[in-house]
């Protein structure tokens, strides 16, 4: 696909078919996100791939809003060690994973996790040391035919709406 049409045609989807996703295929995405800008080029993260169903069921039980991540073929967590510019940093990467995993016609969603208070119960469960805070945790599946259509009528502000020229 040309970098612009993903780029554009990329939307957050929480509905996945039971279809595994080769792991050689999730690793290049995560090669993408540790080449993400980074201020300082200090490159804080780490990921943190989460497959196992245990797993995923209790972190999608401990978010408000990714009860959806369960039925991922797994999720990535993005920590980053606590920099002046964590969270653009883990910002940055994360959304490398979200385009990577488009290209590769893998559905994602971003599910949050800085600013929120289950942050830190996550990292417990992931076995991660302090020093690292959570940034966002992508899930990511195959998706489902109907979610596809959906997701094309979410509703997106126009350009005239949100560009200025000086
Ligand atoms: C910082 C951030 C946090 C988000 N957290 C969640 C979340 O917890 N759960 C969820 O379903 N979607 C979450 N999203 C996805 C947004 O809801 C989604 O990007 C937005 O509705 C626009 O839709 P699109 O991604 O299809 O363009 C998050 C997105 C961002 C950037």
């Amino acid at each position: 696909m040309d970098g612009i049409k993903l780029l554009k045609s990329r939307r957050s989807i929480r509905k996945y078919i039971n279809k595994p996703i080769n792991e050689e295929i999730i690793i290049d995405i995560i090669d993408c996100a540790r080449l993400a800008p980074t201020a300082r080029n200090e490159q804080p993260w780490i990921f943190v791939v989460i497959k196992n169903q245990e797993l995923k069921n209790k972190i999608s039980e401990i978010t408000d809003h990714g009860k959806f991540l369960k039925e991922a073929y797994c999720g990535i967590a993005v920590f980053c060690k606590n920099t002046k510019y964590y969270l653009e940093d883990g910002c940055a990467a994360t959304e490398n994973i979200l385009l990577a995993s488009w290209y590769y016609g893998i559905g994602s969603c971003w599910i949050a996790a800085d600013k929120k208070p289950y942050a830190e119960e996550i990292r417990k469960v992931l076995n991660l040391p302090q020093e690292y805070k959570l940034v966002s945790i992508v899930a990511l599946g195959y998706p489902q035919e109907d979610e596809l259509k959906k997701v094309q009528m979410v509703k997106k502000k126009s350009l005239e709406e949100v560009m200025i020229f000086k």
